[in-house]
C-alpha cells in the first residue's frame, strides 16, 4: 500500500477548466503548475487529472486517441512531466486518467482492426463474424468498415470495446480471457501505464475500471484478475504508485480487484447518494444534508458500514465533493449546508476528493452540451479564480473565445480567501485538522456513537465529532469535563452533562487526556 495514501486529499482537475496560461480560451498543463501553490495552499496534496492525451475530444477526452502523446491543446509530453517534477517538490502526487475499456474510434489500434484483411489489431477490440450478426443485449455497431462484422461499443458511439475476452461464451466470436488476443490488450494496457509511470506519474485514477471483461460472473472475476495482475507489477515495480477505481462495489474493486481505492459514486442504490444528491426519494430531495429535507442518516450508515468493515483493511473508500460527471453539490445545497457536507466527507476514513470549483461552491451552470459533456457539461465550467479580472481570472482570450461561459455572478477564490467564514476558509480549516490528526486521516478508527435522521456522533480515535444537518437544535449526554473542543462550525452549548448542537452544525471535540485520573 502506496504510504502517502494514508494523509493523502485529492484535488481532480478537469484540464480544459482549470487555468489558461496562454491565453487561448483553454486551460492547460502549464496553467495546472502556476496553480500548484494554490492547491497546496488549501490544503490538498494529490492531484487527479482528468484524460490529457490526444483525442478528437467526443466524450471530453475519454475518447484517446493515442495514449503516449499529451493533448496539443494542454501543452506537450515536456509539460506534463515538468508538472511531475514541479508537483513532487511541492509535495504534491499526481494520479492520471486511465481509460482501459475503449479507445477513440480513430485510435490507429482500432483503423487497423477496421481493415478487410486480418492484422495483428484484429482481435484487439470485439467483432462479430460478419456486418449482419449483432452483438445481443450490447450496443454496436454495423455497417461503417471494410472489415465484415459489427463492432461492440463501451459507451458513446466514438468508443468501441476493447477486447479483454468474454466469461460466459455462447459465440466462436467471442474470445476467451486467456486467449492471446485478450491477452494482448491487457499487455498493450500495462504498457500504456509503465509509459506514465517511468516519467514520474504517481498512479491512475481508472475509468470504467469494471468494465473489461463482457458477460463476467456476478463476482467479476475474470476483470478482477486483471486487475490482480495488474496490481501485482505495481506491486514489484511500481510500489508507490496507486491506483482508484470508478467501480464503487469496495468488495469487488478494493477486495477482488485489488484496487488502493475506489470511489463511492452517486448510483441511485448507494449510501452516498442518500448524503448530498438524494433528489428524488419519495419525490422530493431528502439529502442528509438539507436541513428542510427529511434526510436520514441511517439510510447511509446501512450502505456504508458493511462496506468499510469489508474492506478497511485492504484499501480506502473514496468520497468526492463531487465529479465531471455529477451534478456540482452547489446546485441543490446551501452554502451552509456545503460546510457541513465537506466537514463529514474530510473527516470520514478513506482517501476523500474535492472537484475543482467545489471549494468555492461554484454553481452547476445550465449551460450548451460541450464535446459530449451533455448534461454533465454545467459541472465543467471554468474556474473562478477572481471576480475583478476578465473571465474571472481563468483566460486572458476575448470571453467569446474561452472553453464554457463563466459565472459572472459566482463565488470566487480571491474573495473567499479574504473572509474567514467562507466556504473556502472553512474547507481549509477542516483540511488542515485532518493533516494534524492522524485520527482523522484514512487509516484512523471509526465508529459511530450515535446516529438518529440528521443528526450523527462519531469517534474518530480520541476525537468525537458530531454533525448536526437538520435545522433544530439536537442534544447528547456526555460530561463536558471529558472533552475539549477543536472546532465548531455553528453552535454548540455544554451544560455538565449534556451537549447542545443548534441546527446545522458540526462539532469536534477531543476527550481529555487525563480524564478520570484527576478527579
Ligand atoms: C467515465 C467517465 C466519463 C466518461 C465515461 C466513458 O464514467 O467518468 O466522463 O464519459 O467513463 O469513458
Ligand atoms: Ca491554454
Amino acid at each position: 500500500m502506496p504510504e502517502w495514501l494514508k494523509d493523502a486529499v485529492f484535488y481532480e482537475i478537469y484540464p480544459s477548466s482549470f487555468y489558461d496560461s496562454n491565453g487561448d480560451g483553454i486551460g492547460d498543463i502549464e496553467g495546472i503548475i502556476q496553480k500548484l501553490d494554490y492547491v497546496r495552499e488549501l490544503g490538498c496534496n494529490a492531484l487527479w487529472i482528468n484524460p490529457c492525451f490526444d483525442s478528437p475530444f467526443l466524450d471530453g477526452g475519454y475518447d484517446i486517441r493515442d495514449y503516449k502523446k499529451v493533448s496539443s491543446r494542454y501543452g506537450t509530453n515536456e509539460d506534463l512531466i515538468h508538472l511531475f517534477r514541479t508537483a513532487h517538490e511541492k509535495g504534491i502526487h499526481v494520479l492520471l486518467d486511465l481509460v482501459p475499456g475503449h479507445t477513440s474510434d480513430q485510435h490507429p489500434w482500432f483503423k487497423r482492426s477496421c481493415e478487410s484483411t486480418p492484422n495483428e489489431y484484429w482481435g484487439r477490440y470485439i467483432w462479430t463474424s460478419h456486418a449482419f450478426e449483432g452483438i445481443e443485449n450490447h450496443p454496436y455497431i454495423s455497417g461503417m468498415t471494410q472489415r465484415s462484422g459489427a463492432y461492440m461499443l463501451n459507451f458513446f458511439a466514438s468508443q468501441p470495446a476493447l477486447n479483454y475476452g468474454w466469461g460466459y461464451r455462447d459465440k466462436e466470436w467471442m474470445s476467451a480471457p486467456d486467449s492471446k488476443e485478450a491477452f494482448e490488450t491487457r499487455e498493450a494496457l500495462k504498457d500504456i501505464m509503465r509509459f506514465w509511470l517511468d516519467l514520474g506519474c504517481d498512479g491512475y485514477r481508472v475509468d470504467m475500471a469494471d468494465s473489461l471483461v463482457k458477460n463476467d460472473d456476478e463476482n467479476k472475476s475474470a476483470t478482477c484478475a486483471i486487475w490482480r495482475d495488474i496490481r501485482n507489477m505495481l506491486d514489484r515495480d511500481y510500489p508507490q504508485a496507486a491506483l482508484v477505481a470508478e467501480w464503487s462495489n469496495p468488495y469487488q474493486a478494493i477486495l477482488g480487484a485489488g484496487f488502493h481505492m475506489d470511489f463511492y459514486l452517486d448510483h441511485p442504490h448507494n449510501g452516498y447518494n442518500t448524503l448530498l444528491r438524494d433528489y428524488e426519494h419519495n419525490k422530493e430531495d431528502n439529502s442528509f444534508f438539507r436541513a428542510e429535507g427529511q434526510g436520514d442518516i441511517a439510510r447511509f450508515l446501512d450502505d456504508y458500514l458493511p462496506k468499510y468493515k469489508a474492506s478497511k483493511d485492504s484499501g480506502y473508500i473514496s468520497m468526492f465533493t463531487c465529479n465531471h460527471d455529477t451534478p456540482r453539490p452547489a446546485r441543490t445545497l446551501s452554502n451552509r449546508e456545503l460546510k457541513l457536507a465537506y466537514a463529514f466527507i474530510f473527516t470520514m476514513p478513506g482517501v476523500p476528493f474535492l472537484y475543482y470549483g467545489d471549494e468555492i461552491g461554484m454553481k452547476y451552470l445550465d449551460v450548451e452540451t460541450k464535446e459530449g459533456g451533455y448534461h454533465r457539461t454545467g459541472s465543467r465550467t471554468p474556474m473562478q479564480w477572481d471576480k475583478d479580472l476578465v473571465n474571472m481570472g481563468f483566460s486572458k482570450a476575448d470571453p467569446k473565445d474561452i472553453y464554457l461561459p463563466v459565472d459572472p455572478l459566482g463565488p470566487s477564490v480571491s474573495q473567499q480567501k479574504k473572509e474567514f467564514h467562507s466556504l473556502w476558509s472553512t474547507l481549509r480549516q477542516i483540511i488542515f485538522l485532518r493533516h494534524k490528526y492522524s485520527n482523522l486521516q484514512a487509516d484512523g478508527d471509526f465508529r459511530v456513537l450515535y446516529g438518529y435522521k440528521q443528526f450523527l456522533v462519531y469517534k474518530r480515535g480520541r476525537l468525537i465529532l458530531a454533525l448536526n444537518s437538520s435545522n433544530h437544535s439536537m442534544k447528547w449526554y456526555s460530561s463536558k469535563r471529558k472533552l475539549h473542543k477543536v472546532y465548531l462550525i455553528g453552535e454548540c452549548d455544554e451544560t455538565e452533562d449534556m451537549i447542545y448542537l443548534s441546527a446545522q452544525s458540526f462539532v469536534i471535540f477531543e476527550e481529555r487526556e487525563n480524564y478520570g485520573s484527576h478527579n
